[in-house]
């Protein structure tokens, strides 16, 4: 089989923001994350929630989707990088003509499998494995959204997802951890300084150090959370947190800590913080 090959990006001069090394910044929070119970991520067991979000996407108002429809069309091949339950390798396949969905999880590629067999959809191919040891042809655009948090080596991993886009190059990214709203209670209950993720403010300049200058729209500000009842937004600040399932001496006080802050809206009970994401793309010249 012949391996078709695409340019990586022309690039522009690096430029250095604030003298920092961006990639061992982004490294060192990975690593510290996932040192700590707050980091550890369990994909095959989520995998239902993952599919539950997929089927409740609203296409038309998705911030992400909005920016692909601008740049995708019906001629396009599209990779989705880390496809999850195929929240967005789904609805992409109503904007390009084929999708490869690349997964590691196995929960994750059967939700997607079902999914897929469910809406009849038969134009989304799925590659089993990482990103980083993936076999993929280069597809017109390539997408990778809510990923980027969980790779500690993230130079080569960016490198790879360029060199895989023809055209052009999508990442999602949250401006604001999803644990904000907690922190609060985090300084409360753990009294040290909490292992952050890596966003959109560390991805920015660490992108300008590789020579991309990407386009951002950010997304309009969302509350943080969204919970049916206060059992739920228990469970997953319990989960948020970094609590094991048998560690309930705090629930009392997280209980207390959520009833002052979530507040109800539309039936559903979330914070009043005001959090965003980030859709950073950028074209191949
Ligand atoms: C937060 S979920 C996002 C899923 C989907 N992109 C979405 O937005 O709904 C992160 C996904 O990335 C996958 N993942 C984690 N590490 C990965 C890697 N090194 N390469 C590719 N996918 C990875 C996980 O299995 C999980 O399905």
């Amino acid at each position: 089989m012949r391996v078709e090959t695409t340019q990586v990006a022309t690039r522009w001069r690096a430029i250095n923001a604030g003298g920092v090394d961006w990639a061992a910044n982004w490294r060192r929070k990975v690593e510290v994350r996932q040192a700590h119970p707050v980091g550890m991520r369990d994909w095959d067991g989520r995998a239902q929630r993952f599919a539950r979000r997929a089927a409740e996407l609203n296409s038309a108002r998705d911030p992400l989707l909005r920016v692909l429809a601008e740049g995708v069309s019906k001629d396009d091949s599209a990779l989705d990088v880390g496809a999850g339950a195929g929240r967005y390798a789904l609805p992409l396949a109503s904007l390009a003509g084929r999708v490869t969905a690349v997964e590691p999880s196995p929960g994750m590629r059967a939700a997607l499998a079902g999914a897929l067999a469910e809406r009849g959809v038969e134009s989304v191919s799925v590659v089993a494995g990482t990103w980083q040891e993936a076999v993929v042809e280069p597809h017109d655009v390539v997408m990778c959204a809510h990923v980027l948090y969980f790779v500690a080596d993230v130079v080569p991993f960016i490198e790879k997802l360029d060199t895989a886009a023809r055209r052009a190059c999508y990442i999602y990214i949250r401006v604001e951890g999803r644990e904000e709203p907690l922190l609060p209670l985090w300084e409360e209950l753990a009294g040290g300084p909490f292992p952050s993720e890596p966003g959109f403010a560390d991805l920015y300049p660490l992108l300008l150090s590789l020579g991309i200058r990407a386009n951002v729209r950010l997304t309009p500000p969302e509350g943080g959370g969204g919970y049916p009842d206060l059992d739920e937004a228990l469970g997953q600040a319990r989960l948020q947190l970094g609590l094991t399932l048998d560690q309930h001496e705090h629930d009392g006080r997280i209980r207390e800590f959520l009833r002052e802050h979530l507040v109800e809206r539309n039936g559903r009970l979330s914070f009043p913080t005001r959090m965003q994401s980030a859709v950073v793309w950028w074209q191949k010249e």
